[in-house]
């Protein structure tokens, strides 16, 4: 089975971007700490970055079309602007899974709203790199 990590615009900056909020995590790193957490539950990750919200809409439908088992999904700012991707997890049937580095329910009230946690099945956010640890355990589980 395969779960896509699908993640979005500045999430390539990891490592150095706003290390206080972030971590020194690049997203490198959390990329080979998942796929091999996935190996140990039998599962494959297909992970991928972009900036660009269309090529997110692209993706979700992609993984739907192949079948995947799961998507976890840190669509960065678009989590709280972009219609586009909550239409796009109402129109597939693979289960998504929000995810988050920091918290944005303590953050900038512009962050509060989710879009994609209008239509996700779950949410993990504010444990830094272990959100995406922690939401694969539970992609595993469905
Ligand atoms: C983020 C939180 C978002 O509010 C922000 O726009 C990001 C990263 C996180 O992982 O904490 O780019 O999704």
């Amino acid at each position: 089975d395969t779960v896509f990590v699908l993640n979005g615009p500045n999430l390539n900056l990891l490592g150095t971007r706003e290390p206080e909020i972030y971590g020194s995590e690049t997203l490198a790193d959390i990329e080979s700490a998942l796929v091999r957490q996935a190996q140990d539950l039998g599962l494959s990750v297909d992970f991928r970055q972009t900036n660009s919200e269309g090529a997110l809409v692209d993706w979700l439908q992609e993984a739907h079309a192949s079948g995947a088992k799961a998507i976890l999904l840190n669509a960065a700012a678009y989590t709280h602007t972009s219609i586009a991707l909550l239409d796009a997890i109402k129109a597939i049937a693979v289960p998504v899974i929000e995810v988050h580095l920091s918290d944005p329910s303590t953050r900038e009230d512009f962050r509060h709203k989710s879009y994609v946690g209008m239509a996700a099945v779950d949410c993990v956010q504010g444990l830094g790199p272990r959100s995406y640890y922690v939401a694969l355990e539970r992609a595993a589980a469905l």
